[in-house]
């Protein structure tokens, strides 16, 4: 009887039961024992695992958050970290382990698969859709909305009061959710750590929308952005007539519901996952490209590189007018 681990890992993201949900009631189905490894890395170190049933995962699908509890672990990438991870599954005779999380899990887990072999699978479990292999990440897209709805609130109170507001979003060092709740907000600007921010021409284009009658002015700030926020507010002050407030939306984008995008692609990935291991093969990432799920070698996944899309960046200024 072939025994599975799975694991969330890193920062939570909508989706991320629903793809523990797949594994495990697909790993049951191919007559697999799935074993639960609680606080990601750092559960896999201390041993905290337990064995999950289909009904383990019920009624799971629809909330945000893992139930296997998330950590960052400083421990795992040690050598003694990885040496106790290792006798965790050895002891318990779990052959592959499914990892949910973004970059720097994923990487975690490639590596620890080369060095001891062990089957990994990854599964792109964060909100900031960093992992160029995937168009989308689990969680992107329940963030997205999220941020789209705080948005429709500012932009009700910003009109009141005729007033500039700053959303500052997550997503570390990759700009989509700030580019792509700016563009489908209304933004006037966003902001982007993948690109130089410039504020003379964010009072451009503040100065413009007042000059053409515009009762708000939003600007979506990713939070890996260079500018000092508090440099970007206290220019628009001095230079334009309008007050400026600052929203940080912060951990709200990591809660909620995940949407239905997000449950779905949780769901297949989940399920790609235990029937290529079932098929025998492991150490694959698996995500989404033009809507259908792909896999690729963990590794070649990994070194993927995509950079921001610029015709969305320029749609930002254009349909802002
Ligand atoms: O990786 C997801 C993320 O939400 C990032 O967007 C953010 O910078 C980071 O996690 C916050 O990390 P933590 O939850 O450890 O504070």
């Amino acid at each position: 009887m072939k025994r599975i681990g799975v694991l969330t890992s890193g920062g939570d993201a909508p989706g991320m039961n629903a793809a523990v949900r797949a594994v495990v009631r697909y790993g049951i189905y191919y007559d697999m024992e799935v074993y639960g490894i609680k606080r990601g890395y750092e559960g896999l170190i201390e041993g905290d695992v337990e064995r999950l049933y289909r009904r383990s995962v019920g009624d799971i699908l629809q909330r945000g958050g893992t139930i296997l509890k998330t950590a960052r672990s400083a421990h795992f990438p040690t050598e003694e970290g990885m040496e106790k991870a290792y006798k965790t599954l050895n002891d318990l005779k779990i052959e592959d382990l499914i990892v949910i999380g973004g970059n720097g899990s994923l990487t975690g887990a490639k590596v620890f698969s080369e060095k001891y072999g062990i089957g990994v699978m990854g599964l792109p479990g964060t909100i900031d859709n960093d992992l160029a292999y995937t168009d989308y990440t689990i969680g992107f897209d329940t963030a997205i909305n999220t941020v789209l709805d705080a948005i429709t609130r500012i932009r009700d109170t910003s009109s009141s009061h005729e007033r500039t507001s700053i959303i500052e979003v997550m997503g570390r060092h990759c700009g989509d959710i700030a580019l792509y709740s700016g563009i489908t907000g209304g933004a006037e600007c966003v902001l982007l750590p993948e690109i130089d921010g410039d504020l003379d021409e964010v009072y451009r284009k503040v100065a413009e929308g007042i000059g053409s009658g515009k009762l708000h002015n939003i600007i979506i700030k990713a939070e890996g952005v260079g500018i000092e926020t508090d440099e970007l507010i206290k220019m628009l002050r001095e230079r334009t007539d309008r007050d400026v407030k600052l929203i940080v939306l912060s951990y709200l984008q990591r809660g909620g519901s995940p949407s239905f995008r997000d449950r779905m692609l949780a769901t297949q990935c989940g399920m790609r996952a235990v029937e290529l291991l079932k098929n025998g093969i492991e150490n694959r990432a698996i995500g989404e490209r033009d809507g259908h799920i792909v896999d690729f070698d963990i590794a070649e996944a990994l070194e993927m590189t995509r950079g921001i899309d610029y015709d969305l960046y320029k749609g930002v200024d254009v349909l802002s007018m």
